[in-house]
């Protein structure tokens, strides 16, 4: 890519067209258990580079204000969080989840000042385990298209929250790039003769040995779906490992599902060179999937242990080389590297805060990424033109009947069939057929 096409696609402050595309989407502020408590601590939140403060009232109504207090900028984090609403530390005055000023304590009794002036409020949303906000056009606030895991009730929603120091989209990358998985996280996903992938005894257990596999993409509306496709251990000449995963623009990935529970990501840019990661394990079935706390541990995300409380930060990080431990790698371990986010981690940050794409060299399994990147950078140039973003215009798919697929296909079958959902069908069909695979294009 060209630096001007890698800008378009990674930049997301202030005017940056993909930061205005993000806005024409409801975007994830904070995991819901951050202000679980009425008139509890406020949180401060960056997104798209700017500054807010999240926080719950005294009857447990969210809401999400510009950080910075409209009198004379201190900030609204430090305020106190009572009485339905935040009062400013520096002179009192005191906002409700609406912005409203609701209280000038420093200004004269009688004066009409309050009626006057408002705090910058974001349009609010709680659902499926996330406090949700608007950026966009306050006079336009799209429907919210619910994610795939709010089918599952709240307890069965297990989270992973985890800040990476680098830019959004090379993290994106990683969650749509099936093949790096036989390598990076061989240790965490070993062959073994199971019917698909099977979560057992601290591992993701996997049919297939199979480092190389063939890459098919279909674009669709929400952004698209590809199959990794790979030799099974068994029965190689009759079927084909297939995962599948999609990607919905602008920031979430349903990648494949094992044997317990369905995962999902949101790669949600902090600002230029930070981005939030979630790592969503569900279940729709009220006695399965897997607990908080049990994929917490699994993932090396221990809040406290593997990360820092509030920020979010690792305790494996770039400049103590993830606690890379060389005597595990020389007894079998394939990275050194403890939980498969901080390896991700590993990968994407020492690529730099925004990786420079103009001297990397995409190979075949890499037609996701080069979806990615073509799809989203003329998606931002677009929205640089003044045409919707993409995922907001014509028939928009409802993100919870989305779903991926992994498991055997006879060969003959089409990938594409499996795991489909009726909307999803009669869209395809509309279109004609969306057009798989990417064009033939250099970039
Ligand atoms: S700066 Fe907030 S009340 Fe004065
Ligand atoms: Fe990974």
């Amino acid at each position: 890519m060209t630096p001007e096409q890698n800008d378009l696609l990674c930049r997301v402050e202030d005017d940056a067209p993909m930061g205005r595309l993000m806005r024409q989407h409801w975007i994830p502020a904070c995991m819901a258990e951050e202000v679980a408590e009425s008139d509890g601590a406020p949180l401060r939140v960056r997104l798209l580079g700017e500054n807010m403060v999240v926080f719950r009232d005294s009857e447990g109504r969210v809401g999400a204000l510009d950080e910075l207090c409209p009198h004379r900028r201190a900030s609204l984090v430090f305020g106190r969080n009572e009485e339905c609403g935040l009062r400013c530390l520096y002179h009192g005055w005191k906002f409700d989840v609406n912005g409203n000023v609701v209280d000038m304590s420093s200004e004269p009794e009688g004066s009409h000042m309050s009626n006057k002036i408002k705090a910058r409020a974001y349009p609010v949303i709680e659902s499926a385990g996330f406090v949700w906000v608007w950026m966009g056009d306050p006079d336009n606030v799209a429907e919210f298209n619910a994610p795939q895991w709010s089918s599952a009730p709240d307890h069965k929603i297990a989270i992973v929250k985890m800040h990476g120091a680098c830019n959004w989209a090379q993290i994106l990358e990683g969650s749509i790039d099936s093949s790096h998985s036989s390598s990076l996280h061989s240790s965490n996903m070993p062959t073994a003769d199971v019917e698909g992938s099977t979560a057992r005894d601290g591992a993701w257990l996997r049919p297939s040995a199979d480092k190389s596999p063939k890459i098919e993409v279909e674009k669709t509306t929400f952004g698209f779906r590809y199959a990794a496709i790979r030799k099974p251990i068994k029965d190689a000449d009759k079927q084909d490992y297939v995962r599948t995963t999609l990607f919905i623009a602008p920031f979430t990935v349903i990648i494949p599902s094992n044997d317990q529970y369905n995962l999902s990501q949101m790669l949600v840019p902090v600002d230029d060179e930070n981005t939030m990661f979630y790592w969503v394990a569900w279940h729709p079935d009220e006695d399965k999937g897997i607990s908080t706390d049990d994929w917490r541990k699994f993932c090396g995300a221990e809040i406290g242990k593997d990360v820092e409380p509030v920020t979010f930060k690792k305790v494996r990080t770039y400049e103590n080389n993830y606690l890379q431990d060389r005597e595990a790698m020389k007894a079998g371990d394939f990275t050194g590297i403890y939980g498969i986010p901080a390896q991700d981690m590993a990968m994407w940050e020492s690529m730099g805060a925004i990786a420079d794409r103009s001297e990397d060299n995409l190979g075949t399994s890499d037609k996701a990424i080069f979806t990615f990147r073509t799809q989203m950078y003329r998606a931002a140039q677009a929205v640089a033109k003044g045409e919707p973003a993409i995922g907001t215009t014509g028939v928009v798919l409802p993100h919870a009947k989305l779903m991926s697929y992994q498991g055997m296909v006879p060969k003959g079958n089409d990938w594409k069939e499996y795991n489909i959902s009726d909307e999803e069908r009669a869209q395809r069909a509309g279109n004609g057929g969306a057009k798989a695979d990417a064009a033939e294009e250099v970039v």
